[in-house]
């Protein structure tokens, strides 16, 4: 029996393939810290389990595809506040930025079409672009330049007849990037030129560090029609369990379209959109102490990988990640080894092996993304376990 060449075509998530392996180290009594996946750890706000709690209907009923009322109008007042204004047609409910991601792939792109990303980029990029038919076509960008974007010519080299958008996650994951007013800009010219779509994964909007400004493609003047902004509760409420994002575009013809994908799945979590209403409620403290910590932890990440002999990484301005050049041969056998065969006291750490962020075959063999989403402590402690891993391992270069 056959599967078919899309499912076939897609790779297993890098972030989540080398899991039984970290599963097996703790069976042994191993702790393994784990940096290879966006999960904070950070308390969701009370108010989100609040709502779900006083929720006091007699049946758990399907909600409206496109999102509850009250969820969609909280995420229209929340856009406000950053000068955009949507109206509740131009937003819909999705099952997390992933299911958003999907459903906008689907309703832009045929069979063999191509979407061009700056590379390193969201694996997930790579999965669902292939589980659709959506050919992605990498532009690369380079630690030595904060993996900001090349000039307009090499962008526009990747584009043909058949690309259909230019996907980009901003702040970016795994890389770090905040796209500068200038950066943002050229996109919109581009896209404009190029008849483009813009598909703007703003999942970590909030995470921008050191002072930095931060553009919305939804701040844009002229490219309304072409922008789709990607958006979840996931890191912006350390909420990821709740499984609610958004598709969010002023292109009211393309939101119809989607909506039919939203009518086919019927709903996203009655009580997950319930809670996430309250999320919407929280105030700028909130965000400035979370703002703060992630800013310490980055700081910590990035002191305790430069310090050790080898390893290459620039300081991320954004989002939780960082990548990082590590002195091996393979990052995913390393990553393997830490678990496998490697404990200091007991402990190891778990990273992202990085080559499956990237599109272009055998870029970012040797590189790893890590999160910095634990306690200070337990990232100091993981920077020293790594530190003396990468003492240990035999496979170095
Ligand atoms: C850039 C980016 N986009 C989208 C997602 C999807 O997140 P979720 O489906 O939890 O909203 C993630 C998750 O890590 C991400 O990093």
């Amino acid at each position: 029996m056959n599967f078919s060449k899309r499912i076939i075509a897609m790779q297993e998530s890098p972030i989540r393939k080398l899991v039984p392996f970290a599963e097996n180290a703790k069976r042994q009594g191993k702790k393994v810290y784990h940096l290879n996946i966006g999960q904070p750890d950070i308390e969701t706000p009370e108010n989100f389990m609040d709502a779900v709690r006083k929720f006091d209907e007699k049946v758990l009923k399907y909600s409206l595809s496109q999102g509850i009322p009250e969820l969609i109008d909280a995420i229209s007042t929340y856009y406000k506040k950053y000068d955009m204004d949507f109206d509740k047609d131009e937003i819909l409910i999705t099952n997390g930025g992933s299911e958003a991601l999907l459903f906008v792939l689907i309703a832009l792109c045929d069979d063999g079409d191509e979407i061009v990303v700056p590379e390193p980029f969201y694996t997930n990029y790579n999965g669902f672009s292939a589980a659709v038919g959506v050919n992605v076509i990498p532009i690369t960008t380079n630690a030595s330049e904060g993996f900001h974007l090349p000039s307009r010519d090499v962008i526009e080299k990747a584009i043909t007849p058949r690309t259909r958008a230019i996907l980009l996650s901003n702040p970016g994951n795994p890389t770090g990037v905040v796209y500068t007013k200038e950066e943002v800009n050229l996109i919109a010219e581009i896209s404009k030129a190029n008849n483009l779509f813009i598909i703007s994964d703003e999942v970590y909007r909030e995470f921008v560090y050191d002072g930095l400004e931060y553009t919305s493609f939804g701040n844009i003047p002229g490219v309304e029609d072409r922008v789709v902004i990607v958006d979840s509760v996931s890191k912006r409420f350390s909420a990821c369990g709740a499984r609610i994002g958004a598709v969010i575009s002023k292109n009211k013809e393309l939101m119809k379209q989607i909506l039919k994908l939203c009518q086919g799945r019927l709903c996203c979590p009655t009580l997950d959109q319930v809670g996430a209403v309250e999320l919407y409620n929280v105030t700028e403290d909130y965000f400035n102490a979370v703002l703060e910590e992630y800013e310490k932890r980055r700081n910590i990440v990035h002191a305790g990988l430069t310090a050790i002999p080898g390893v290459i990484c620039e300081k991320p301005t954004g989002a939780f990640y960082v990548i990082a050049k590590l002195p091996v041969v393979d990052a995913e056998e390393f990553v393997i080894w830490l678990l496998k065969d490697f404990d200091l006291n007991g402990e190891t750490v778990m990273l992202a092996p990085a080559e499956g962020f990237y599109g272009t075959p055998g870029l970012g063999k040797d590189e790893a993304r890590i999160a910095y989403i634990l306690n200070e402590d337990d990232l100091r402690k993981s920077m020293e376990i790594l530190k003396v891993a990468l003492e240990k391992y035999p496979n170095k270069k």
